[in-house]
């Protein structure tokens, strides 16, 4: 037991929440669940990116003001991730006072540091994305991440020493800041080679945080946005930052590794503020085997799909679908067969089918236990404990599959008093704690099993067969098939 803190990125508020960003969030929401059942003090944070010409242009579009549209985008994430059933403790945003101010001394620490020094940058310039481009990555004059087109930009900018950085970043890289170790090597492979200073103003981009040393530039917006992590707990002198920095987790897409593993650690080790402990890369979805994106229009609604599926069923498929860190592709069809089969055949049924014989019977408090080790628990833990949610999810449904089998072969419709009490004492406190371990994937679903067994939610700590002191009444289904 002890502390936790996990953070997602925060979100660009030129976009709706998609299923893309709902992933991210998911997957921080599951592990910070599973972290407060197993009794750690959690602080899991999420929020908005408002700064920078990509949010401003978007501002412009619709004819309103900077301040204006991001203020008309952010409660389309807040009702999203409720809907959702995301527990985050806080949901910072860059336009916040508390974190202007914070990123502004930031900033000046660096400064009076000598870490900050003037001079001129020239380069490619992707706009929607916020960032300089080498000449090396683009593609006939084309953002390689976007395809989009690049603009070649130069200007006087005041630039951050990376590169007085770079060997304690990598010594920090091998030892194991990053996961999966294919984005490791990936990230010494390319810091194998030159590591540029980071320019860290922009004179042309007004839409930002005054640069305090001199208020005819604005902080770049990467720059401004990476501090949030650290101005959310009230770097420098908050009780939380003492209580709950360094970070255990930043979870990530494949795409904004670099800027979490290199530049943020360096930013922090100028600052003597330590590192982060793991940088988490997850894959990207694709959607029917197509890159998701506005001009396709196949934009999935993570929203509109909770309302209509559940969103505990959402949040499964996320986890389900695909191992973490690896891409995976969106499926309506998938998702369908997902619920009817492993929801709705699997677990659904084999609730309804044990309560229906146990609520007209006489349950045993013990009994003598069949079903020991039905899920490895500590394996469960240690994959969870590694972010690793789809492994972590697969031991449960094997954990169900057992069940299903064991309550089909003991038929307690059929068998002795005797024998029935022992099975009807094994299928419950499995599901006891099938109810514990699903929480964190379907939140709502967890409750109702503990609901139907007549029991409070349990925490890691009740993953053992022990007494069963339930009154089980069976309810509703879980899912009904589509
Ligand atoms: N604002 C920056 C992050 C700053 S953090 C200090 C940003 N925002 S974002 O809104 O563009 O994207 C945030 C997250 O969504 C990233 O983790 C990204 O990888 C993820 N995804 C965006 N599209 C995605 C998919 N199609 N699939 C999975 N995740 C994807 O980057």
């Amino acid at each position: 037991m002890g502390k936790f803190y996990i953070t997602t990125p925060i979100y660009y508020v030129n976009d709706r929440p998609h299923i893309g960003t709902a992933y991210t969030t998911v997957a921080a929401d599951i592990l910070a669940r599973w972290h407060r059942l197993a009794g750690d003090e959690v602080f899991f944070l999420t929020g908005t990116d408002e700064h920078g010409a990509k949010i401003y242009k978007a501002a412009i579009e619709k004819g309103k003001t900077p301040k204006e549209f991001v203020d008309g985008v952010v409660p389309e994430f807040i009702s999203a991730w409720k809907t959702m059933d995301i527990s985050y403790d806080k949901f910072i945003r860059t336009t916040d006072t508390y974190h202007e101010d914070s990123v502004k001394k930031f900033v000046m620490k660096l400064w009076e540091k000598g870490d900050i020094y003037k001079g001129t940058y020239t380069g490619l310039y992707c706009v929607p994305d916020e960032t300089f481009v080498s000449e090396s990555d683009a593609k006939d004059g084309k953002c390689p991440s976007c395809g989009r087109q690049l603009e070649t930009v130069s200007e006087e900018a005041y630039f951050f020493k990376l590169s007085k950085y770079k060997d304690r970043v990598i010594e920090l890289i091998k030892n194991g800041l990053v996961l999966p170790d294919s984005k490791k090597n990936e990230l010494l492979n390319r810091l194998s080679g030159d590591l540029k200073d980071l320019d860290i103003t922009r004179k042309s981009v007004k839409w930002g945080i005054e640069f305090p040393p001199d208020p005819s530039h604005t902080i770049y917006v990467w720059f401004d946005a990476l501090l949030n992590y650290v101005t959310a707990l009230g770097w420098p002198d908050g009780e939380d930052f003492k209580k709950f920095w360094p970070a255990d987790v930043h979870i990530v897409g494949k795409d904004i590794v670099w800027f979490h593993s290199v530049i943020w650690p360096a930013m922090l080790m100028a600052a003597d503020i330590p590192p982060p402990k793991t940088v988490i890369s997850h894959g990207w979805w694709t959607i029917e085997g197509r890159k998701m994106s506005k001009s396709l229009g196949n934009v999935i609604d993570p929203v509109k799909l909770s309302e209509k599926y559940s969103a505990d069923a959402v949040r499964y498929f996320m986890a389900r679908e695909k191992q973490i860190w690896d891409d995976g592709d969106f499926s309506e069809k998938s998702l369908e067969s997902r619920i009817n089969g492993e929801l709705m055949a699997d677990l659904s049924n084999l609730v309804a089918r044990v309560l229906t014989i146990a609520e007209k019977s006489n349950v045993p408090e013990s009994s003598e236990v069949e079903l020991e080790g039905f899920i490895d628990f500590e394996e469960f833990s240690s994959f969870m404990g590694g972010a690793d949610i789809f492994n972590a999810l697969e031991t449960i449904l094997a954990g169900i599959r057992r069940v299903n089998k064991y309550f089909n072969d003991k038929k307690p419709w059929a068998s002795s008093e005797e024998e029935k009490s022992k099975t009807l004492y094994n299928a419950l406190e499995a599901l006891r704690m099938i109810s514990i371990v699903i929480t964190p994937f379907m939140p709502s679903v967890g409750g109702k099993i503990a609901n139907q067994l007549g029991l409070k939610q349990g925490k890691a700590s009740d993953l053992k067969f022990s007494q069963f002191k339930g009154q089980p009444k069976r309810g509703p289904n879980l899912f009904e098939k589509l």
